[in-house]
């Protein structure tokens, strides 16, 4: 199998365009590897030699198939005569393809016959014969453009090709918003379309794209206004005045473009961007109908960043992890954190694509998410249903125990949850078999309290293995804030359910059954409101440079 990649942008290897080709050239070969070997050739029309054509018809009349121009066309039409897949990759130029990419197109003039014919795709055009059998040969069109959109940008790309490769004789894919690319900061978005690009070269190996893939590869990357008022601020240059605008302050309304209105809560908010080492400062206002931009600190702020430049756009770029810079307190954050917290709703990237996918796929393990009440469910059972009867407790909680992987079907379980069931199932066993209830339901608050002061001495606190995802997942662990906020939680309520176990058991023993109830209802309920209180205190006490280690805390 032989792929020529056609790479028709003048920007050669910067090419926005060979991005996606090579993506998807990608995802092909991983595919038709696997049956034989692949060969790929590239050509780079920018650094080639091609002479427009003279319109002499020498290449039909004085040496049939031989064009008189001596430069490397001659080469090109060889690979395309060789090659069983053509990608022809190349940006959009006044809706049409880059007058290179159109001198190669003339250019393969000696590939046709001079006679006229009438197979014409039905257009009613005429058209030439081709002089080789072309009739195996593959094509795929992969291009970006500048606005926000590829619809009906490129009808006269598609009424072109449809006249040389014969209408429905290729494949395309076309996407709006190219120059996004390019641009380090939203890779995070890009990389997935890019991945989208991938899966429909793996799907052609096999036939053809999916129309599930062709949905994901017609979504927009960005919504049009906010894709729009990036691209407006990307030039540097003001829109109003025409001036040239600094680094930083283009960098700003970038940012402020990609504030998600959607996510607006009601609350106006006002971010105070200080770029310390160039002491300037922006405030970019957050409301319902989108954000601005102000540079005359006229407005209260109510989170307050202040970052050298380089810090956060290296953190945007990605460079940088954003909250293991702010837990190395390489920037500080004050006012109200749960912007902070928020932050990829208000400014990050909701990819449809994505969404479609994981809501598609009910029965996939993986994106099941765990959640904290698999883990309470037997042991909040158990604890209430003991103590109003050793064997109707015991079976109730067995019964449980045993319905709970129905119950909890839609989440994941993580060994907390496991290990949760096995301990109140084999505990109400025994309750059932002995005596001694107390000791037993005592023996639950001490397993209890012990799992949560265990989960200290490991990478993941109890806790953490179910907020993470609120988090980003696994990258939390990134995160030194939210690390230690979980491990002090952590060590909070296990240090609470071993002390549980202590005064229940003389409690009981004393016979304050009443007392018992009331103080293990209250005390974790107090303890809820502090967990609730201090996951959003703590965090915002930490970003805020308080509890900064002097020496070293950068490194
Ligand atoms: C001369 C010129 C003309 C362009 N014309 C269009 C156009 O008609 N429509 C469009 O959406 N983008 C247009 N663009 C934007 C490019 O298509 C866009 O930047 C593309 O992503 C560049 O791809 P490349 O990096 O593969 O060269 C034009 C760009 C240039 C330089």
């Amino acid at each position: 199998m032989k792929i020529l990649l056609i790479n028709g942008s003048p920007k050669g290897k910067a090419s926005n365009s060979l991005r996606l080709a090579n993506a998807f050239v990608e995802g092909f070969c991983a595919e038709t590897e696997k049956t034989g070997a692949v060969v790929i050739e590239e050509l780079d029309l920018a650094s080639l030699k091609i002479t427009p054509c003279k319109g002499c018809f020498f290449c039909w009349k004085n040496t049939p198939g031989e064009c008189c121009i001596k430069d490397d066309m001659r080469m090109i039409i060889e690979k395309e005569l060789e090659a069983d897949l053509i990608v022809w990759s190349f940006p959009l130029y006044y809706f049409s393809v880059p007058g290179m990419l159109k001198n190669m197109i003339d250019r393969q003039l000696p590939m046709n016959l001079p006679f006229m014919s009438r197979d014409d795709s039905g257009y009613g055009s005429g058209s030439h014969d081709a002089r080789y059998d072309m009739s195996g040969k593959k094509h795929v069109l992969i291009s970006t453009c500048g606005f926000y959109s590829s619809e009906g940008n490129y009808d006269s790309v598609t009424k072109m090709f449809d006249h040389f490769l014969g209408r429905g004789g290729y494949e395309t894919i076309f996407c709006g918003q190219g120059e996004l690319f390019r641009v380090k900061e939203l890779a995070s978005r890009t990389d997935v379309y890019l991945s989208y690009v991938r899966d429909a070269g793996c799907e052609y190996a096999h036939g053809g794209i999916s129309d599930e893939t062709v949905g994901r590869l017609s979504t927009l990357l960005y919504p049009r206004e906010v894709f729009e008022e990036m691209a407006d601020a990307s030039w540097g240059v003001s829109r109003e005045s025409g001036e040239k605008e600094t680094e930083d302050q283009s960098f700003t309304k970038q940012m402020a473009a990609l504030y998600n209105k959607g996510a607006y809560d009601g609350k106006d908010r006002v971010l105070e961007m200080h770029y310390s080492d160039l002491d300037k400062t922006y405030q970019i206002f957050l409301g319902k109908d989108g954000s601005k931009v102000y540079t005359d600190k006229s407005l209260t702020s109510t989170t307050r960043i202040d970052t050298p430049f380089e810090v956060w756009r290296a953190i945007s770029r990605g460079e940088i992890n954003g909250a293991e810079a702010l837990g190395r307190h390489m920037y500080t954050v004050t006012g109200d954190f749960s912007l902070m917290i928020n932050w990829d709703r208000f400014f990050g990237t909701v990819d449809p694509g994505k969404e479609q996918k994981s809501s598609g796929s009910d029965g996939n393990e993986e994106l099941k998410k765990p959640v904290m009440t698999t883990m309470l469910i037997p042991w909040i059972t158990f604890w209430i249903a003991i103590p109003f009867g050793r064997n109707t407790g015991a079976l109730i909680t067995l019964a449980v125990c045993a319905f709970i992987p129905l119950i909890m079907r839609k989440h994941r379980f993580v060994i907390w949850d496991r290990l949760s069931i096995a301990a109140v199932a084999l505990l109400s066993v025994a309750v059932s078999l002995t005596e001694n209830g107390t000791l037993l339901s005592c023996a639950g608050y001490l397993i209890f309290g012990l799992m949560w002061l265990v989960s200290c001495l490991v990478k993941e606190p109890l806790c953490s293995t179910y907020v993470k995802y609120n988090y980003g997942g696994d990258a939390a662990y990134k995160n030194p804030l939210f690390m230690k906020t979980n491990y002090i939680l952590a060590a909070c309520w296990g240090v609470l359910y071993v002390l549980t176990t202590f005064w229940t058991w003389f409690l009981r023993s004393s016979g304050m059954e009443l007392w018992v109830q009331i103080v293990n209802y209250v005390v974790p309920a107090l303890m809820g409101m502090f967990t609730v209180w201090f996951e959003k205190w703590y965090p915002a006490y930490l970003a805020g440079g308080k509890g900064r280690r002097v020496k070293g805390d950068t490194e």
